[in-house]
């Protein structure tokens, strides 16, 4: 495992794949991976990236985006979980919980607002080793999910919490954490880096992936299987969920009062997805060269956050997602029988 201090020490000579922030582009009840042509879906999402977003998401995304709320102005993708809802303890009232910018570890937020931060590693954090081991970029109209909001027990490594106590992020754990966290709770989902080679998405979404991921913190991939022989970029997404204004409603003693928007009040339901859209060759020359990291690098072109935050898409599906809800969207006694 790469602790903290281990990768700030590398951070000098790192060749190591791409990380850059995204702004939250929307929070609605849409899922074009899962339920496509769904409108409304059957939760709540906190998307980011390109302005193609819809409900029904079929062949090159990067055609349709005009803009994008990534700093990689040549990535359409949308990336998405689902939201932290708090429940109040006593009354059972709903409330979303603030995404907060992640504090990357050089250079602050860069003016990003909510959102989450991507990688797209080709090794580890501190290695590219594309000399051995060449990465494919993704090609258009793929898909893929990680976890599941049915999963009952732990899912594997790469589904995380920490709990965080000011600059300390502390363990990576499988569940909520158990007490409250002064800076927010910090989630990250860790996708499959091995890719079937053939098909764009699959029935569940996850079987043309394979994953590898068998240890906390950034690990590289080991040898594909021949079933998935194809080495892709591995996806990372890490989210900073700002509890901390709901902390004086825990009462101590009371379990985690913390809910993904399936009403998940297990961790274990943490899931993610992803849509491929960057533009034309953009990934794959990123992924082959060796200086991108951090900030990206010369062949592909970055904007300022101001530009990416005043990207846009409507609100599809109208209905109460903020302030106290007496029921989360979509998850209605009445309706759900
Ligand atoms: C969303 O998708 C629908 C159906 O494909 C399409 O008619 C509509 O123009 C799209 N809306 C936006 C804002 O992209
Ligand atoms: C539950 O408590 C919160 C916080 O005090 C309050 O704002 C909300 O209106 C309450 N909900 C109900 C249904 O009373």
């Amino acid at each position: 495992m790469k602790s903290l201090s281990t990768a700030l020490a590398l951070v000098g000579s790192v060749q190591a794949g791409l990380r850059f922030p995204c702004s939250t582009l929307t929070i609605q009840r849409l899922d074009p991976a899962v339920q496509p042509g769904m409108l409304p879906s059957a939760h709540v999402h906190h998307i980011v990236g390109g302005n193609a977003f819809n409900a029904t998401m079929t062949g090159d995304v990067s055609e349709r985006a005009t803009c994008t709320t990534c700093q990689m102005s040549e990535d359409f993708s949308n990336y998405w979980t689902a939201v932290l809802y708090f429940k109040h303890p006593t009354n059972g009232s709903y409330h979303r919980v603030p995404v907060i910018p992640v504090q990357p570890l050089l250079g602050g937020s860069n003016g990003v607002t909510g959102g989450l931060t991507v990688y797209y590693t080709q090794f580890d954090l501190s290695r590219d080793n594309i000399k051995t081991q060449p990465v494919k970029s993704f090609q258009p109209g793929f898909r893929m999910t990680v976890g599941s909001p049915t999963e009952t027990g732990k899912p594997h490594v790469g589904l995380r919490y920490q709990c965080l106590q000011g600059q300390n992020r502390g363990a990576e754990m499988a569940d909520f954490p158990t007490k409250p966290c002064t800076g927010g709770i910090f989630t990250t989902h860790h996708f499959p880096a091995c890719w079937d080679g053939k098909n764009l998405d699959s029935p569940d979404h996850q079987s043309h992936m394979y994953n590898t991921i068998k240890s906390d913190g950034f690990m590289n991939a080991p040898a594909c299987p021949s079933s998935h022989p194809v080495r892709v970029p591995q996806v990372t997404y890490e989210t900073v969920w700002d509890t901390s204004k709901f902390n004086s409603m825990w009462t101590s003693g009371a379990p985690n009062p913390f809910v993904w928007s399936f009403e998940g009040t297990s961790g274990y339901g943490t899931h993610a997805d992803y849509m491929f859209g960057w533009k034309g060759d953009a990934l794959q020359r990123a992924m082959d060269k060796s200086e991108c990291f951090y900030d990206g690098c010369g062949s592909i072109t970055k904007q300022a956050m101001t530009t990416a935050n005043k990207c846009t898409v409507k609100d599809f599906v109208n209905e109460p997602t903020e302030g106290w809800l007496t029921e989360l969207p979509g998850m209605s006694k009445a309706a759900s029988g």
